[in-house]
């Protein structure tokens, strides 16, 4: 019985009673959890392999967020199992075939309606499923620190279903086509899920015959970055806010502007990263683990990018967002080539007169304080990411100096290979007529002052 003039017992954990139930042995609590982290893993697999095709922006903003999240959840589960077991089990292996299976399977949506129906409707619903059930059965005390682990990791999931919720709900509301293929691959899935025991499994023995898989041959991922039905320019690959922020001979207030722009564009950086995570599958979890936080950062960029600019009234959607960086990328170079010009790029810049720092004093001199504090924290995770970039690249033996070098030659064979994607060039000298709504004056360069725009930037 509580007392109300005493310290409040166990530390509030549970009461006497509560705390004195039977919960998971450690043997099935490991068991559970090596299907929880596997299939977290898959999920972040999934979003990674969707985003750079996905056209929908929105959707784009959607999964980077939640594969970090997921991310965040891998790097905790593995760390519990390694607590309660040595030697630590195998992490980087299906736990169980028919589990992988509907992973597997839930992969293979063909679009955002399907893997909003299916790897989020579905699999994580059951795991959010399984979590929950994990919370109500292991004890309060003794397994405290899996349940607070599952806890902020189900506070996640929930927030990521009521996204995907609202999200498949607008994209199928005015569709009965695309309703009818979100429930049939619904329960496509369902008939896996059911096969593999749910996410917590064990399968069962003798289970009905799921229907015929799609997962017939390795998946291959579509790394051609796209663009919805509102963007216009994407082949268009010269941007001027390039080469605009940094100009001296253009006052203060239009070189923010085109910052703005900049953070916008860097919704290519995920793009490109994506490819990287999933042909890097050879690489260690800690090397997913840092970039999956670097795709998240680099898509708030753009969301920040894209604040600002509302804020400003600016309809962004029509600004020329062209699919290059990644484009040449994804299509044209290595996964290594990609790490290592990406490196390139955030190690440029880091020095104080030309880089970050510069462009956060920009966005002061034009005395615009939602840029300035939107660019305070893009330096911050800019830094982050330099240091990041260094480290798994000196894994590779390949220094600052080599990145530096190799990325020209990188940069020069990718950028001649856009020759052949050249189109939907914007008529009219978009960045004069942006420049003139929202500064209510001509751009300070006309076209040709502007000088080379095949320049390394992101
Ligand atoms: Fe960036
Ligand atoms: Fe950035
Ligand atoms: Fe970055």
């Amino acid at each position: 019985m509580p007392d109300d003039n005493a310290v409040p017992e166990l530390a509030s954990l549970a009461s006497y009673a509560d705390a004195a139930r039977i919960g998971y042995p450690v043997e099935e609590n490991v068991r559970r959890l090596l299907r929880y982290q596997w299939t977290e893993r898959r999920l972040m697999r999934d979003l990674l392999s969707h985003l750079t095709a996905e056209p929908i922006w929105e959707a784009k903003c959607g999964y980077a967020l939640h594969q970090w999240q997921d991310a965040e959840h891998v790097d905790r589960l593995r760390r519990r199992i390694s607590e309660m077991r040595h030697p630590v089990p195998p992490l980087d292996e299906s736990p169980d075939a028919v589990l992988d299976a509907l992973l597997e399977e839930a992969l293979r949506s063909s679009d955002a309606v399907e893997l909003l129906a299916g790897s989020y409707a579905v699999v994580r619903e059951a795991l959010a499923g399984a979590y929950r059930e994990h919370l109500a059965t292991t004890n309060p005390l003794v397994d405290h620190p899996t349940r607070r682990i599952l806890r902020s990791a189900l506070a996640d999931h929930e927030e990521a279903l009521a996204w995907s919720e609202a999200a498949l709900a607008a994209l199928t509301r005015h569709d009965p086509a695309a309703a009818a293929r979100a429930l049939a691959w619904q329960n496509h899935l369902r008939a896996y899920l059911d096969a593999a025991g749910g996410i917590a499994g064990p399968a069962l023995e003798d289970p009905a015959a799921p229907p015929p898989p799609r997962a017939l041959a390795p998946f291959a991922p579509d790394f051609h970055p796209r663009r919805d039905a509102r963007f216009t320019g994407q082949y268009a690959f010269e941007f001027p806010p390039h080469v605009i922020y940094n100009d001296p001979r253009v006052p203060a207030d239009e070189r923010n502007l085109a910052l703005l722009c900049k953070r916008t564009l860097e919704m290519d950086v995920p793009e490109m990263m994506a490819s990287i995570m999933i042909e890097r599958s050879d690489a260690p979890w800690e090397f997913h683990y840092d970039f999956s936080r670097q795709l998240w950062d680099e898509t708030r960029h753009a969301m920040m990018g894209t604040v600002a600019l509302t804020a400003r009234g600016v309809d962004w959607t029509r600004i020329p967002l062209n699919v290059g960086f990644a484009l040449r990328l994804n299509l044209h170079a290595t996964p290594l080539e990609r790490q290592t010009m990406l490196y390139a790029i955030e190690q440029s810049l880091m020095p104080g007169e030309t880089g970050k720092r510069f462009e956060f004093h920009t966005a002061e001199d034009a005395a615009d304080p939602l840029s300035a504090h939107f660019h305070d924290y893009d330096w911050a995770d800019e830094v982050l990411h330099a240091h990041i970039g260094r480290r798994w690249l000196k894994r590779e033996g390949i220094g600052t100096e080599q990145a530096m070098e190799r990325t020209q030659a990188i940069h020069e064979r990718t950028w001649a290979a856009l020759d052949r994607y050249r189109s939907d060039q914007p008529a009219e000298d978009w960045w004069d007529g942006l420049v003139r709504r929202v500064l209510g004056r001509p751009s300070a360069l006309r076209p040709e002052q502007r000088g080379d725009l095949r320049i390394l930037a992101e």
